[in-house]
């Protein structure tokens, strides 16, 4: 990836006609209700019940209480003008144990969901996996085990058989790089292990876990159907264009966004990752003779997520850094640069735009949807009850004209979905980082649109956005 010209910042910017506009949410940061209609305990729950694991003590118990408010939600949306909307399912609720029995009470939930939004006029693009694991699956050894890729298989069939004369695009997986590294590794996310070896073996078995479900749901599937898979990228930034740093970049980027890729879109993993983390000694042990070939079966379009850059800089060859990234060595991290976003992330939208071309020229003829974009900041309710989220709001406009123009320079962007439609529980942050677009009280479950929102509203009426 390249560093290009900063965007143009004076003239509205208008999107291709048929550009997809919406906004995005997951099943446990809203849901709640996570006892009701036989819904089976997620390692999100355990987790979240776990001291220190989470601020403040938090839990998606009640969340945003979607699960009973899901017609005031809907309604926001319509209000918005919002043409599609990106959820998860919970698959503690499909299946409370992750296997076999299968709970029709938990189905019905989104059938009522798909059922609302399709009545709204909003298209519904489901993601089968958003981090919910049921915890029955984790006593097995969760992602670690082959056999949960064959569990999430079974699953999406279930899902999909149930919901597929309604629902023409299917998602499998947010993020593997999340619940593999996050979960296994850094342990700041469910299950909270902290094992490199382990963590790349959970990374073989989400992506065997994908191309599987893939097989099973299109093997069912009417022609009109899509299949896709969501990935997050955080591209990779030196301060020097030298050798010594261009090593360190390729070390991280290989890591952190290329041993996701190139499995899906070539079938193979990347020779140079696969030597930086021999040491580890844990794919050779896991990848199956064929395993590449379902991985990497053709998807539809490809879900990209694109919060903020990462900076490195070389260091000693042994040297291991603090990072997510299982293996690593030889790689300072450096901390982001301001200014920052309320929770710390740089903000840097040209990375989006060189992101999205870069893609473009991996995956050639590859259509992409930007399925995650956005940022927290912390909110002032007004008296009047107007929340003037200036920050949010700069970062959308500059992060939709990044998109701009990488569709201007080839890239073969379909949609932008906003994460997010509600403050929410944001992982390990619980509460107290609130990416909405829509405000949340979580006292009294009122929602209020923020600026942002009415901001985005407009855009999407206009398919066009402002100068910054
Ligand atoms: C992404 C997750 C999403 C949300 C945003 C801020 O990594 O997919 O659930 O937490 O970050």
């Amino acid at each position: 990836m390249t560093t290009t010209d900063p965007v143009r910042v004076q003239e509205e910017l208008r999107f291709p006609t048929g550009f997809l506009w919406g906004s995005a949410t997951s099943s446990y940061q809203i849901e709640g209700a996570s006892t009701v209609d036989g819904r089976g305990p997620s390692i999100w729950d355990t987790f979240a019940a776990t001291p220190g694991k989470v601020d403040g003590g938090d839990t998606g118990a009640v969340a945003c209480d979607h699960y009973h408010r899901y017609p005031e939600d809907i309604a926001l949306m319509r209000r918005l003008g919002l043409p599609a909307y990106r959820f998860s399912i919970a698959w503690p609720r499909v299946q409370p144990t992750g296997s076999s029995t299968i709970n029709r009470a938990g189905l019905a939930f989104y059938d009522r969901l798909v059922d609302a939004l399709l009545e709204a006029g909003i298209q519904p693009l489901p993601t089968l996996y958003h981090w919910d694991l049921p915890q029955a699956l984790q006593d097995n050894g969760g992602w670690t085990v082959r056999d949960t890729a064959a569990r999430f298989a079974d699953y999406a069939a279930v899902v999909h058989s149930h919901l597929g004369d309604r629902v023409t695009e299917w998602t499998t997986l947010n993020e593997p790089f999340c619940s593999a590294y996050l979960g296994y590794f850094s342990g700041v996310h469910a299950p909270g292990e902290t094992d490199a070896a382990q963590a790349l073996r959970a990374l073989h078995h989400l992506l065997l876990g994908h191309g599987l479900a893939t097989q099973a749901m299109r093997a069912q599937a009417p022609a009109n159907h899509k299949f896709s898979l969501v990935l997050n990228f955080s591209p990779v930034r030196i301060d020097h264009d030298d050798p010594a740093h261009r090593e360190a970049q390729r070390k991280a980027d290989g890591l952190q966004n290329r041993i996701f890729l190139d499995p899906v879109v070539r079938g193979e993993y990347p020779a140079d990752v696969l030597a930086d983390i021999a040491h580890v000694g844990a794919l050779e042990a896991v990848v199956q003779k064929g395993d590449l070939e379902i991985i990497s079966a053709p998807l539809d379009w490809l879900g990209v997520n694109y919060y903020s850059p990462t900076r490195v800089a070389p260091a000693a060859p042994d040297y291991v850094p603090q990072s997510h990234l299982p293996g690593l060595r030889g790689v300072d991290m450096l901390p982001p640069r301001g200014p920052l976003t309320g929770i710390g992330w740089e903000q840097e939208p040209a990375a989006l735009r060189d992101l999205l071309v870069w893609l473009s020229e991996q995956a050639p003829g590859l259509p992409l949807l930007v399925t995650e974009n956005g940022s927290a900041f912390e909110d002032v309710v007004t008296p009047e009850g107007r929340i003037h989220d200036t920050g949010r709001r700069n970062y959308l406009v500059e992060h939709l004209r990044a998109v701009h123009d990488a569709v201007s320079a080839g890239a073969n962007v379909r949609g932008y979905l906003a994460w997010s439609l509600l403050d929410n529980f944001e992982w390990a942050f619980g509460y107290r980082q609130r990416f909405g677009i829509v405000h949340v009280d979580f006292e009294t479950q009122q929602r209020t649109l923020k600026d942002s929102a009415r901001l985005f509203a407009d855009i999407v009426r206009d398919n066009t956005v402002p100068p910054t």
